[in-house]
């Protein structure tokens, strides 16, 4: 990654957004992949091509099935061509019917994996300072209609797992946990992964760890891992043998190689990311109006996300100001999640009053602003990206008098 100008001499002018040339030369992305080791890849690509066994059940998502379950200590693994195919057969195979609450202030996947079912999403108000869906919002929406809760880890926070799970006996719900960003995180102590009735991670390349794509169904419910590996292989119980209906869901052995490579070197992008993580600390403190958001006291993440609030009033600048002049200066800051998913068409149709309930989520996707981290950002870019918001929003009033000069006619 190069940089261009060095920022200390930064007069307005010479700004990406005002026409100067772009702080960072090579794009930061938020979730650019982290590369494990391309030798051990390799190896394992070519032995899978060797032995001509390419996908059903090989030896490699056997491997990754068990590694995955080993390091988030439950009894089973069942892996997915992704998450949202291992939600959707996971929703299934616990028999969720009707309406399912879940929070609207996450990827619109998790909503997507239940109307894609015919389910009846039924959204969820989070915690302002956790981003979590709030337990006690959830027992107000449990009615005779509610067939599932859809807890999501969100930025690898556990979702109340305890209020949760005590919820879902009293009422007799099956609990799942959306935990796409939660891999290698723990929750007092304790990996994440046991929780409710399954859980599912994501190994997009996007995640903190990828299989190119990739999901895992974690459960520590037998019958249910047996229901769940049929299902993502077409109902088939032996070879010829179909019991039960079933879809293609399997993760391909290339993916198990690249997920199994992943894992090896997961250790190390969480410790980049730590390392991140403290310097973004370091760099934004003090900054009014914008808060680094921290997890919870109890929650170990992975720091995959750096997620910012930006509070427009006290920071004088906006979120979607910030996201545009990062952008011409090469730092791709994207609005994790913007707008919530009952916002979002096939949501906002069907229950154009949620909007109501959702005060926070509303607020939050306003102001949220996620930042690149990962292995292909260094702590040296980060520092000059915290430099480079602090001067944004330290001169948010005159840049913004410029670009109505430059854009207004006498200036063509
Ligand atoms: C919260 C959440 N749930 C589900 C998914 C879907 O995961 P996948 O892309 O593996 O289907 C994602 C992200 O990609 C996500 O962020």
């Amino acid at each position: 990654m190069a940089t261009g100008k060095a920022l200390s001499k930064a007069g307005l002018a010479d700004l990406a957004v005002l026409g100067g040339p772009a702080l960072f030369t090579g794009d930061l992305h938020v979730g650019r992949p982290n590369i494990g080791e391309r030798a051990h890849l390799m190896a394992r690509i070519e032995a899978m091509l060797d032995s001509r066994w390419l996908t059903n059940d090989g030896p490699l998502v056997a491997e990754f099935e068990a590694a995955v379950a080993s390091r988030h200590a439950v009894r089973h693994c069942v892996a997915t061509n992704n998450a949202t195919a291992g939600l959707q057969i996971a929703i299934k195979a616990l028999g969720m019917t009707g309406e399912v609450i879940l929070p609207s202030f996450t990827f619109v996947a998790t909503a997507h994996s239940l109307r894609w079912l015919d389910l009846t999403p039924i959204f969820c108000d989070v915690d302002p300072a956790t981003h979590l869906m709030d337990p006690a919002e959830v027992e107000r929406l449990i009615t005779p209609r509610t067939g599932g809760i859809l807890g999501v880890h969100l930025w690898g926070q556990a979702c109340a797992p305890e209020a949760l799970s005590d919820l879902a006996r009293q009422h007799r719900l099956p609990l799942l946990f959306d935990a796409a960003h939660a891999l290698g995180c723990s929750h007092r102590g304790q990996p994440i992964g046991g929780a409710g009735d399954a859980e599912v991670l994501s190994f997009h390349a996007t995640k903190v760890a990828n299989a190119f794509e990739g999901g895992a169904i974690l459960t520590n419910d037998g019958t249910l891992a047996d229901r769940l590996r049929r299902m993502r292989n077409f109902g088939f119980r032996g070879t010829d043998h179909v019991d039960i209906l079933g879809i293609n869901a399997k993760m391909p052995e290339v993916c198990a190689a690249m997920g199994l490579t992943s894992l090896e070197a997961l250790d190390e992008f969480i410790s980049v990311n730590r390392r991140n993580f403290a310097a973004y600390r370091q760099g934004l403190a003090g900054l009014p109006g914008i808060r680094l958001h921290e997890a919870p006291a109890g929650d170990e993440v992975n720091h995959h996300y750096v997620i910012l609030e930006v509070d427009e009033q006290a920071a004088g600048v906006s979120r979607d100001e910030l996201v545009r002049w990062l952008r011409a200066e090469g730092v791709l800051a994207r609005r994790y999640f913007h707008p919530g998913c009952h916002r979002m068409a096939p949501y906002r149709a069907e229950d154009p009053l949620a909007a109501a309930r959702l005060p926070v989520t509303d607020r939050l996707s306003a102001q949220v602003l996620a930042l690149p981290t990962g292995t292909a950002m260094t702590a040296a870019a980060v520092e000059e990206l915290c430099r480079l918001l602090g001067f944004l929003a330290a001169n948010a009033a005159p840049i913004r008098r410029r670009l109505i000069d430059l854009t207004s006619p006498k200036a063509a």
